[in-house]
């Protein structure tokens, strides 16, 4: 089937973290039909080799293809940094990816010292490296794996004491080296700042990349005359695709990004 501005925009992450991303670009392009693929069941990617997230965001892409995407926003840092280069030499499809916000931070922080929080796929990955060694030659950098956050988010077990425990051991780094930036590497992340303030306070300033990926999104349709231009009576569709996800942990997000119409479908 011929691509055209109707067809939707395909969205995947290793599961809900990605919603975040969605929810940007729904804000930015109020009229694209919009396709959400939230693979819980290879949650979490961040532990994965890379190989097997390459593999995985294949599949994904296949999917996303399959309904006739006509652009894949892959709304996940680990899989960017991992795949997407190989997901652009192998499917005729653009891709926008997604990566931790460096140069932003870099460039904000007064003290010359930010954070980042993300993968351990992310934080090992060449595409990091790079990005880091460009724009911080001026900057010390904290680097910290998160670990069981992207699970207990999937698992709609973030508002636990426990994990608050959790957390605010992971951040320690952060508050020993004085960080006055931080930058969320993981696309599940914005949905703990609030448990993130608890443990670093309010006058750290959190960066992520939500709105970069969406404007990067809306620049791309227009110059590919890809982007819906005429205004619809109907408000666009929304369809979500879950693969052993909680059913738990994806209304509760829904309802914090006051996203109320959707069609849900299990893969
Ligand atoms: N949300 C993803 C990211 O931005 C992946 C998290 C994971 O599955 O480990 O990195």
């Amino acid at each position: 089937m011929k691509k055209n501005s109707t067809s939707a925009i395909g969205i995947f992450d290793s599961g809900l973290g990605g919603l975040s991303i969605l929810k940007e670009i729904s804000n930015r392009l109020p009229n694209e039909e919009l396709i959400y693929l939230a693979d819980s069941d290879n949650a979490p990617y961040g532990e994965k080799p890379k190989e097997h997230i390459i593999e995985i965001s294949r599949k994904n892409t296949e999917f996303l293809i399959s309904k006739n995407c006509k652009l894949i926003v892959v709304a996940c840092n680990t899989a960017t940094t991992n795949a997407i280069s190989i997901l652009r030499n192998n499917y005729n499809i653009p891709f926008i990816g997604i990566e931790p916000a460096i140069k932003p931070a870099a460039l904000n922080s007064k003290n010359a010292c930010i954070g980042v929080l993300a993968t351990k796929g992310t934080l090992s990955s060449d595409l990091f490296a790079e990005t880091t060694k460009k724009f911080t030659s001026h900057t010390k950098v904290i680097e910290v794996e998160g670990k069981g956050i992207v699970e207990a988010i999937e698992s709609n077990a973030s508002n636990t004491i426990g994990f608050e425990q959790l957390l605010k051991n992971q951040l320690k780094p952060f508050v020993e080296a004085k960080i006055d930036t931080l930058v969320l590497g993981c696309t599940h992340y914005p949905f703990i700042v609030p448990q993130i303030r608890k443990c670093l306070g309010n006058e750290v300033i959190i960066i992520d990349s939500g709105f970069a990926v969406a404007r990067q999104t809306d620049r791309i349709l227009q110059n590919l005359q890809l982007k819906v231009i005429t205004k619809k009576s109907q408000k666009p569709s929304l369809n979500v695709y879950t693969n052993k996800t909680s059913k738990d942990a994806l209304l509760n997000i829904l309802e914090n990004l006051k996203i109320d119409q959707y069609k849900q479908f299990d893969l």
